[in-house]
């Protein structure tokens, strides 16, 4: 169809949201025919929309682009089994609770959890994370990795480094990370990354990584306490974004890297990571359970461990901690 009739198409409906418009009513105002707008239509259902269509009263749309549909990122998905088996809702308390349950019901690698919006969003620290409809990649990837659970917080790097080029490839922003695995853009957050393990004493069984990508906020849809902090994709260019094509990216990334670490371990990855780092090298203070350490940030173990020098030139390893430069 060309965009002009969808266009024309389109702004029908919207005319008119949530009513019924008959066959004739559209062939009248498109200057087309009925069976011409029968073919337009399961155009548009190829495209995604959900079209209901009811005799005698005629079409409506329940269900638009604006949603992301599963299929559109099929469709378009290169991994080979990242996001294979995918696992959709409009409205969720949060997808990690969801993947949580399918990786318990034993769902397959590389199943993902993505809703449209979480009432219960949550971050790391016992935070919640906002979380708002249509706006975001909601997502949880339920991984099974054969590692020792110490090693787990090597795939939340990884997982931060698939967000950066993933973000890079399809809107070209260069993003950076700030550790353990917030993701910047010009000093602001964009993507936070929470990984949940289900592990016995020596084994993981499985690995939950939730991402959260703040992608068609404007800035007036942050609450006032996440104005200054928090940034999305839409307010660093002024464009919208189809988010299924961002999914599709940061996937193809994710499995890319997943290959390679699990051949040839962590160390190419901490490589990418460190490249993309913002803190190394540089001065910061970490907040911790315990209290404050300033120094240097010297770079990460293998562990995935934040190395920090202070005046004294003691070395402090810092597992878990808020980072401001
Ligand atoms: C952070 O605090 O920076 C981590 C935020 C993680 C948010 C994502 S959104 C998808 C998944 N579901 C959740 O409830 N949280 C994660």
């Amino acid at each position: 169809m060309s965009s002009d009739l969808r266009k024309k198409l389109l702004e029908v409906f919207t005319d008119k949201p949530d009513e019924y418009i008959s066959g004739q009513e559209l062939a009248d105002r498109l200057g087309c025919s009925r069976t011409a707008i029968w073919k337009h239509i399961e155009e548009m259902r190829k495209d995604g929309f959900t079209l209901e269509a009811v005799r005698k009263k005629g079409y409506r749309i329940t269900n638009s682009p604006k949603s992301i549909i599963p299929d559109e990122i099929r469709f378009g998905l290169k991994t080979k089994f990242l996001g294979r088996n995918i696992f959709y809702e409009e409205t969720v308390d949060s997808t990690q609770k969801i993947a949580q349950k399918l990786a318990y019901e034993g769902a397959e690698e590389g199943t993902i959890v993505l809703a449209e919006e979480q009432i219960g969003g949550r971050g790391r620290m016992d935070r919640s994370w906002h979380s708002p409809k249509y706006k975001g990649i909601w997502m949880s990837v339920l991984l099974r990795p054969n590692i020792p659970i110490m090693q787990a917080p090597q795939l939340t790097l990884l997982t931060a480094v698939a967000v950066v080029q993933g973000i890079e490839e399809v809107t070209g922003i260069q993003a950076q990370i700030k550790w353990p695995n917030d993701v910047l853009i010009n000093g602001k957050k964009v993507t936070g990354i929470l990984t949940e393990l289900q592990a016995d004493s020596d084994r993981i069984h499985s690995l939950i990584i939730g991402i959260g990508i703040n992608v068609n906020q404007h800035i007036e849809d942050y609450p006032e306490e996440l104005q200054n902090t928090a940034t999305s994709l839409f307010i660093e260019k002024k464009e919208d974004w189809n988010r299924a094509v961002i999914i599709q990216a940061i996937l193809l990334k994710m499995e890319k890297l997943y290959t390679i670490y699990l051949e040839n371990g962590f160390y190419p990855i901490k490589l990418l990571w460190e490249s993309y780092a913002l803190t190394i090298g540089t001065r910061i203070t970490a907040s911790t359970l315990t209290g404050k350490i300033v120094g240097k940030a010297l770079g990460i173990t293998d562990d995935g461990v934040l190395l920090v020098e202070d005046e004294q030139g003691t070395t402090h390893r810092i597992y878990s901690a808020d980072i401001s430069v």
